[in-house]
């Protein structure tokens, strides 16, 4: 089978890669792709990945039997559809589907529709609502922008004037409209599900670090290093997201007659009462899904082509190394606010060759003297395996000691505490 990938960052280089480990696929072409996928994959140009007409073209030029769609824009753009009615099996929701993470005020309607545990949550449309909200349901207060922001359209915050402040700048946009949420206390977990429409697979759960800082400080950002498995979740925590989370979204999408196919990913707060629902997305995470799918050792192409044809039921259970999976990302000098592209890297062989690490390219570009130079806020994700997270993670900063970028920075302590046992769920003897 050959294998078309729509995206350019990491998120992509792992999906490349684990399609490639594939015996049943043969080819995997990647539009744009990034210098890292160009090294095991053909990456063709495409100026504009929402831009349905172009990737019709990359496919039908390369006579794909499955495309997978890496990010959100495109797919609630619409690019999925395209596809799907060109007659390509696709793997990505349709853009009605993708509104799963496309409209924040969509998902809670879902959500209760469905009967999952989310987050006590009020759509304002004028700031009368949004001061009736926040005095509803207290601090710290939650505003969330309701449409796609790129991490950049929620503010958690003690604080009810700068509450007010983003609900205003949310408010201003077109058709502005926004979602005050009860605050959720917990770690957060990842959980990625397969879904053909019907049937949902779970992958190994992950954990994400959202903020640029050590120990959580500083600006959300994409995230910027995560871990998988969880030692400290609940035994069997994927069955439990698909059995109250995912099979009810799906089941209820289903029945709205908008069969969501592809990922959902599912963010949870594991708070005192129980997981609750923070987010859905309808994409693999990046990087928190860069771990998840380290450990998988179900054969990728395989899997998203069942999922892509409606055919997950026959799939077999899937199945994850044992072993820890740790990444940590190096980000640009001045991500998030204002990342500084252009910064030549060094050392990605030296990292490469760091026993049990590599190196997926988040945000990169070949320069045209060959040097391969920064070209997006975060850069580089330093993918490692070991037999614990300690191990992982002493691999991971084994490999980012090698690399330089004038500026760069990550964080020092993606999965210490999980690896030290320092995490627990509130209310909970775990
Ligand atoms: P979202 O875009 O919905 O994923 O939110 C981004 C981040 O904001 C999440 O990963 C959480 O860290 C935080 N967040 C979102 N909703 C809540 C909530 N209800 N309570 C506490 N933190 C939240
Ligand atoms: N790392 C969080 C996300 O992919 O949304």
């Amino acid at each position: 089978m050959k294998v078309l990938v729509i995206g350019s960052g990491a998120r992509e280089h792992a999906l490349v890669r684990g399609l490639s480990a594939d015996p049943d696929v043969s080819a995997v072409v990647a539009a744009p792709g990034n210098p890292g996928i160009d090294l095991i994959a053909q990456c063709e140009p495409l100026a504009d990945v929402c831009d349905a007409a172009a990737v019709l073209a990359v496919a039908a030029r390369h006579t794909v039997d499955l495309v997978v769609v890496g990010p959100e824009a495109p797919l609630v753009a619409g690019v999925s559809d395209a596809l799907r009615e060109a007659g390509y099996a696709v793997y990505g929701p349709s853009a009605a589907a993708a509104q799963l993470e496309g409209s924040k005020s969509f998902a809670k309607e879902v959500m209760a529709s469905a009967g999952v545990p989310t987050a006590l949550a009020h759509v304002c449309t004028t700031m009368a609502e949004v001061e009736s909200a926040l005095d509803a349901l207290g601090a710290p207060h939650v505003v969330k922008d309701d449409g796609l922001a790129a991490g950049k359209g929620v503010v958690v915050t003690d604080d009810r004037e700068a509450a007010l402040a983003h609900a205003r700048a949310c408010l201003a946009k077109p058709d502005g409209q926004l979602v005050v949420e009860e605050f959720l206390d917990g770690p957060e977990v990842s959980v990625f599900c397969i879904c053909d429409g019907t049937s949902v697979r779970a992958l190994s759960p992950a954990q994400d670090f959202k903020r640029v800082g050590d120990g959580d400080l500083g600006p959300n950002t994409g995230g910027m290093g995560a871990y998988s498995p969880l030692p400290w979740a609940p035994p069997h925590l994927s069955d439990w997201v698909i059995e109250h989370i995912a099979q009810p979204t799906i089941d209820e999408m289903h029945r709205r007659e908008t069969p969501f196919v592809g990922t959902l990913y599912v963010g949870l707060a594991m708070t005192s009462r129980g997981p609750r629902v923070v987010e859905f997305n309808a994409r693999f995470g990046d990087p928190d899904g860069q771990v998840s799918l380290a450990r998988l050792v179900t054969p990728l192409g395989t899997l998203l082509y069942a999922a892509a044809t409606g055919r997950l039921d026959d799939a077999d259970d899937l199945h994850h190394r044992p072993e820890s999976a740790v990444v940590v990302v190096l980000a640009a000098e001045g991500y998030p606010a204002a990342p500084v592209p252009g910064g030549t890297i060094e050392g990605l062989d030296a990292a490469a060759e760091v026993p049990g690490a590599w190196v997926l390219h988040a945000g990169t570009r070949r320069a045209e003297d060959g040097r391969i130079v920064a070209a997006g806020g975060r850069v580089l994700d330093v993918m490692a395996v070991g037999a614990d997270l300690a191990s992982a993670r002493d691999t991971a900063y084994r490999a980012v000691s090698c690399l330089e970028l004038a500026g760069g920075h990550h964080r020092s302590d993606i999965a210490l505490a999980a690896a030290r046992g320092e995490i627990h769920i509130p209310g909970s003897d775990t």
